[in-house]
């Protein structure tokens, strides 16, 4: 018989996918602070704002390649694996595009990479704890998920120019990678454990990827701030939570 807490595969990621919008709701009210762009006027290349979420961008989209990179051998369906490593091939493309953006405009390319944000560290590390694949992919249908609507919708809303060609190719691949993660859990969230333990993992990425976000408007405040180049948009705004 089936226990009662199991729900069909299709109910199930709509479940998670909920639990995902209701994050994306609070993030899009401003509670948690709110990114913010620089004056159009300035070009994308001289404005620090745009420079400094490019490289807050860096760590996740180079870490995921990693995270899948090392999950690939412990995948034995084909399909999936193939797709896994699709993903990993275009993360990587979207951290050349960071880096190459970032060292014409005169930065330091690596810097997001090599002196990261802890919050940003911590989700990733664990996301690699995790045992099953189904709690594996419920982090990655959270995590791309708000990456693609919080930080990329909103470049895309506010200054798409600033962060082209970085921005047109990330959003044109990360619905791909939500898609992969929905059709991993609904393949392998096959039990009431199964997807006891995925509601779990899920509810827990939600958690830091509010964290993460953040701990990121804030150290864009504070960088801002230290070179008096703040507005007052992203200002204190974080800090309210924090
Ligand atoms: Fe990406
Ligand atoms: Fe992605």
């Amino acid at each position: 018989m089936t226990p009662v807490d199991f729900r069909e595969p299709d109910e199930f990621v709509n479940e998670l996918d909920s639990m995902r919008a209701e994050t994306l709701q609070k993030v899009r009210s401003g509670q948690h602070g709110r990114l913010s762009f620089g004056d159009p006027q300035i070009p994308p290349s001289e404005r620090k704002e745009v420079a400094a979420i490019l490289k807050l961008l860096m760590y996740p989209e180079r870490r995921v390649a990693d995270v899948l990179a090392s999950r690939i051998p412990l995948i034995s369906d084909f399909d999936i694996k193939e797709r896994m490593a699709a993903q990993m091939f275009e993360e990587l493309t979207h951290t050349g595009l960071l880096r190459k953006m970032l060292n014409q405009w005169g930065h330091d390319g690596d810097v997001g990479w090599n002196q990261p944000l802890k919050e940003l560290v911590h989700i990733f590390d664990y996301i690699e704890t995790l045992e099953t694949p189904a709690e594996f992919f419920s982090t990655f249908l959270i995590g791309e998920g708000l990456f693609l609507s919080t930080y990329l919708d909103d470049m895309q809303l506010k200054d798409p120019k600033a962060f082209s060609p970085y921005l047109e190719v990330a959003l044109a691949d990360e619905p791909g990678h939500i898609q992969l993660a929905k059709d991993a859990l609904a393949r392998y969230a096959t039990t009431a454990e199964l997807q006891a333990r995925t509601r779990a993992s899920a509810r827990r990425l939600l958690d830091m990827f509010l964290g993460g976000y953040v701990a990121r408007i804030r150290q864009l405040d504070e960088e801002l701030s230290a070179t008096g180049d703040i507005s007052a948009f992203a200002e204190s705004e974080a800090q309210k939570v924090s």
